[in-house]
């Protein structure tokens, strides 16, 4: 049986997992935080020491719960990845070939096995490049420095504007400009800006395409 696999790729902020996982309760598919992947594996060199890397097989193991909570070798870390001193460190984590290499890896597998949508930076191009609904979510850097603040002001974080600001362009900068699977638009990916949209206009948008796919078209 062939699944439906739904990628949504864009820069940070840009309202990916909000949407995905409404897309993802919807449809009744898996939801996939691959952002959330590398956030664990940066949690734990953090922890460990880079060196672990080298041998990133025997350390790391990631899983997701029924409510999209991340486990690390079965602890659950889905506060602890959601820290500053991970959201600094994660960009470069995410650059490093081996660390790439085995997650995509897992990302594949886990696509495998059932009906997923999926988001990140490289679904659409890298991960799953046959994907059957292929997505490029952006909005304003300052549209996302104002979603994130309220998400972070949620948890109790006490971020400025311009803090998150910086932080975005930073990290847009390092995502889009590494070696390896860089942040980029696949050729077949529809173009959502999500700058001006409503939560409830993207989550529509997409699921019609999902089910014109599904009818066939
Ligand atoms: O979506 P996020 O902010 O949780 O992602 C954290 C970082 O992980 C982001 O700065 C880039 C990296 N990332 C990546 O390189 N490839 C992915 N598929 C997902 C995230």
């Amino acid at each position: 049986m062939t699944h439906t696999r739904i990628a949504i790729d864009g820069p940070a902020a840009a309202g990916k997992s909000t949407i995905a996982k409404r897309v993802a309760a919807k449809l009744g598919y898996l939801y996939i935080d691959t952002g959330a992947m590398y956030r664990a594996v940066t949690l734990y060199t953090l922890e460990n020491g880079e060196e672990i890397i080298d041998e990133i097989e025997d350390h790391i193991h990631i899983t997701f719960g029924v409510n999209n909570e991340v486990y690390l070798n079965d602890q659950d870390v889905s506060e602890a990845i959601r820290s500053q001193e991970v959201t600094k460190n994660v960009s470069y984590i995410a650059s490093l070939e081996k660390v790439r290499t085995y997650l995509v890896d897992m990302q594949r597998k886990i696509s495998e096995a059932s009906n997923v949508v999926m988001d990140g930076r490289d679904v659409g191009t890298t991960v799953l490049p046959n994907a059957e609904v292929k997505i490029f979510m952006k909005a304003d850097p300052e549209v996302r420095a104002k979603r994130r603040l309220l998400e972070e002001q949620a948890r109790g974080n006490n971020y400025t504007l311009e803090e998150l600001t910086k932080d975005i362009v930073r990290r847009d900068h390092i995502d889009s400009t590494r070696e390896i699977s860089p942040l980029v638009q696949a050729h077949d990916a529809i173009l959502l800006d999500t700058s001006h949209l409503s939560i409830e206009e993207v989550e529509d948008k997409i699921i019609r395409l999902v089910m014109k796919h599904l009818e066939g078209d």
